[in-house]
């Protein structure tokens, strides 16, 4: 069968690194035929990949999309308040669109969307890979299956690691809620879709509390200068310093550690304890290049090409180089969101950047079981306790690491190709709307914190549409 042929928005980490490697590794799923990017060295690179020819490589998504439909399918990979308009441009040309996560940042800009979808006839996918890991999906089917009785209580947490938080919500792409989107959308739109699909059904009313307490100015350690690399008198026990965090790596590799088994944790390890050693053996066992030669996330941020060479240049005129005290950020760095679900359901999602180790966790009480789960970065468990046999089942669900997003991001695409081939039946739209009942609870969420209020969801969600449940 021959591959899908695509075009691509935006050929940034998403784009070119996570979708990009899809098509490379599996060139018979997934063809590129056409970019848009502004960056030259990221648009040329990715056209190299990829063979793209000259004058199929665009500078802007307008200069592309106005064009001839020149492929089946559209992914559009720009930044959270770039997606609107691209989608738009796109289903109405003909193609069937990947959309990434958050579907736009408003809630009209979500309703446009999903109506222009229904209207063109187009597909439309979003990047929510978390409902296409083995993990969710095994959550998923655990309560469907009603095992654990009659559902009471929820507490689901997405644990993001202090040194994430610093990255993406600090020094990075979504630290002004303004200029991106607020955090409880950017991180947590995954959770609210997560939760809505697992319950299968409405949210009745939340609140919400959060604030930004730890990442401001006058946290900053006394005469910290504006860089970490401008002589920073903390920089041996600043747990931020940012070649703690980007050369020596630490933090991913301690927490992989933490988190993993096999041969994974072995190399993680190895890593940690003898960087040199696992350098030597990886000129005889190259796949342990992964981990003592490691270029991808976060590092591929700082540098295309992310060698020590390049990440130290960048560190010291880029935005990861900066004091996590003084860059301007003003999203939250923890906020809860209190949920009362149909059935009496009480629902409790907690965000937070200071974990030690990243993960989401999941606690489900039910009548006749507890539940808990845990979904890192290096593995991943499900543990059930029968209240009345005493009974323990434990599922592990760690996904290949290599895989990213715990597998997800390989199983989207995957879902994406057979959806265009017409080889499978998933309703796109369908989920597409289901997602916008998850973007309504955080947009919600957003207004109760900082109204300091509680929304009702009937009320909030008739402001936009006509409520259809
Ligand atoms: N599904 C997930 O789990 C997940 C994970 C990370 C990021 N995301 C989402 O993916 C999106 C992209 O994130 P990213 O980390 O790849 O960002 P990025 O900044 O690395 O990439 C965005 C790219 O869009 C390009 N761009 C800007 N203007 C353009 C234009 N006019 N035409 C074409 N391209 C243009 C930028 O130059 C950049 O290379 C974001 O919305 C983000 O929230 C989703």
């Amino acid at each position: 069968m021959d591959p899908v042929d695509a075009v691509l928005i935006g050929a940034g980490q998403r784009g070119a690194n996570d979708f990009g490697s899809y098509a490379l590794q599996y060139p018979d799923r997934l063809r590129f035929v056409a970019v848009a990017e502004p960056i030259p060295e990221r648009r040329t690179r990715f056209a190299h990949q990829h063979q793209i020819p000259l004058n199929e490589q665009y500078e802007h998504w307008q200069d592309l999309l106005s064009t001839p439909q020149k492929a089946r399918g559209a992914l559009i990979c720009t930044q959270d308040q770039m997606h609107v308009e691209p989608t738009l441009t796109a289903l109405r040309r003909g193609y069937d669109v990947l959309l990434e996560k958050p579907i736009a940042t408003t809630p009209e800009g979500c309703i446009e969307v999903i109506k222009t979808a229904a209207e063109t006839g187009r597909q439309l996918h979003i990047g929510h890979v978390l409902r296409y890991t083995s993990h969710f999906k095994k959550l998923h089917q655990i309560v469907s299956s009603g095992m654990l009785g009659d559902l009471i209580n929820i507490d689901h947490r997405e644990n993001v690691s202090w040194w994430h938080m610093a990255h993406s919500f600090v020094r990075g792409s979504w630290s002004i809620s303004s200029e991106s989107s607020p955090m409880i959308l950017a991180k947590c739109c995954h959770d609210f879709d997560l939760l809505l699909w697992i319950l299968d059904r409405n949210c009745e009313h939340l609140s919400s509390i959060g604030h930004l307490v730890h990442f401001r100015p006058e946290n900053a350690p006394p005469d910290a200068p504006q860089r970490c690399l401008d002589g920073c008198p903390v920089s041996e026990d600043c747990p931020y310093y940012a070649p703690f965090v980007y050369i020596d790596m630490l933090p991913l590799w301690r927490d992989i550690a933490d988190t993993s088994t096999g041969l994974v944790n072995i190399a993680a390890q190895a890593q940690l304890k003898a960087p040199n050693l696992l350098k030597f053996a990886s000129k005889a066992a190259p796949p342990l290049r992964q981990v003592s030669d490691y270029r991808g996330w976060p590092r591929s941020v700082l540098a295309l090409e992310p060698s020590p060479d390049a990440i130290l240049k960048a560190l010291r005129s880029g935005p990861y180089g900066r004091c996590v005290y003084f860059c301007g950020n003003d999203v939250v760095d923890h906020q809860v969101v209190l949920m009362k679900f149909a059935g009496k359901i009480s629902v409790s999602l907690t965000m937070h950047g200071h974990s030690h180790i990243e993960g989401r966790s999941t606690r489900i009480e039910g009548s006749r079981a507890t539940l808990k789960a845990f979904f890192g970065l290096g593995g991943s468990w499900i543990e059930i306790d029968e209240h009345r046999s005493d009974r323990s089942i434990r599922h592990d669900t760690t996904a290949d690491v290599k895989r990213a997003h715990g597998g997800g991001d390989v199983e989207l695409l995957n879902a994406f190709v057979e959806s265009l081939r017409a080889t499978n039946n998933l309703d796109s739209l369908s989920i597409a709307r289901q997602a916008l009942k998850s973007y309504f609870l955080a947009f919600a969420a957003e207004e109760a914190r900082l109204g300091n209020k509680i929304v009702n969801m009937q009320s909030y969600a008739a402001r936009y549409l006509p409520y259809e449940d």
